[in-house]
């Protein structure tokens, strides 16, 4: 890096108008367990998270349940309604549950079969629905993908008579990893997140020269144990909510097959295959039908509590260390006239997009 963009940016973090973590959080999650998502067609919208390697576990009159391959609990429970992603589910220790229901005076509840457990409903600044849970009913796992384990690099050769024969088909996934949206204040919401439920900021992305960060990627503080690089993700974009959420393979060849199967599918690629640099993650991005981003990743970043927070630079080649241009489809910008209604709407509102920082964002990226 060169010594004025070093500068640049030790300038930024002095300037930074949110704080890295909390000293005295009320509570600490300690990962990410499940969204509920409602579609108007439950049966059909889970035709693509099947092709995306999730299987349909239980069905109840209103709900399908889908897990993944690990024994974690289900990680999509589809609900029948209007299209949207209506709540985020988190994992927290009974303890932590406890503080947070007699800090909110909320009560706990438990959840209806099969999940198990209990959970304590919370609202963040945005209006999302969060349910904090504790002792979630685990699953039997299941046999992996029927990939080889072993892999013959230049120097060791541990595969012997065993040749690689891969299928193309859907892949399990293993878990539900992180999710991403787009919030109206920045301070606000990544403030919440960390005085709230303990989120430390892994990495924060700027524009040129302004003290507010238009990017922040969150990890839950797990002490010395490690954290994903992020669990949850906040940003400014143009239309609010959710901007996708991943799930975790085990390996490149499953996330490469997996690409390969839903190329012969009728979605939308979003962007892939390719590495992150922020998180490190190989990446393969999709469309469902109802324009939520989901994302297959490989090989991610780990961090303890010890990790400082990263200050960089936001611009469209920022997000990946190798792989294709960031897509339109991607972006967003494939559908002009959403994104003007969402303009329309937003912009006379002040909240953290106006048209000044909409053409810097847009001329960064
Ligand atoms: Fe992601």
């Amino acid at each position: 890096m060169s010594a004025s963009k070093e500068q640049a940016l030790k300038a930024l973090q002095e300037a930074c108008n949110i704080k890295d973590r909390s000293d005295s959080p009320i509570a600490k999650v300690n990962g990410l367990a499940y969204l509920v998502i409602r579609r108007p067609d439950i049966e059909q919208a889970s035709q693509f998270f099947v092709d995306y390697g999730l299987l349909i576990d239980r069905r109840t009159t209103n709900k399908l349940y889908l897990r993944g391959k690990s024994q974690d609990h289900h990680i999509i429970i589809l609900e029948k309604g209007s299209a949207e992603i209506s709540r985020i589910g988190l994992t927290a220790s009974k303890e932590d549950l406890h503080k947070l229901a007699a800090f909110y005076n909320k009560p706990i509840k438990q959840h209806e079969e099969p999940m198990g457990g209990n959970f304590v409903e919370l609202s963040d600044p945005n209006g999302t629905t969060l349910e904090i849970n504790c002792d979630l009913a685990p699953l039997t796992p299941l046999a992996a993908n029927n990939l080889p384990k072993l892999w013959n690099t230049a120097k060791t050769k541990p595969r012997l008579n065993q040749p690689v024969r891969n299928r193309i088909e859907p892949k399990l996934v293993a878990k539900l990893g992180h999710t991403l949206w787009s919030v109206k204040s920045m301070p606000k919401t990544v403030h919440w997140y960390q005085d709230t439920l303990g989120f430390i900021v892994s990495d924060f992305q700027f524009l040129p020269n302004e003290p507010q960060p238009i990017v922040a990627f969150m990890r839950c503080d797990n002490g010395d144990a490690p954290s994903d690089h992020h669990t949850m993700g906040f940003g400014t974009a143009i239309e609010l909510g959710h901007l996708h959420s991943a799930f975790e393979m085990d390996s490149f060849e499953e996330l490469a097959v997996a690409n390969q199967w839903m190329g012969r599918r009728d979605y939308k690629h979003g962007w892939g295959i390719g590495r992150h640099i922020l998180g490190s993650q190989v990446f393969d991005y999709w469309r469902d039908h109802y324009g939520d981003l989901f994302e297959h990743y490989a090989d991610g970043d780990l961090f303890d509590n010890s990790v400082p927070t990263g200050y960089h630079f936001f611009s469209g080649v920022a997000q990946h260390q190798w792989g294709p241009e960031m897509t339109a489809e991607f972006k967003g910008v494939t559908r002009p006239l959403k994104i003007a209604k969402f303009l329309i709407k937003r912009l006379p509102n002040n909240d953290d997009l106006n048209i000044r920082r909409l053409i810097r964002m847009a001329k960064a990226i």
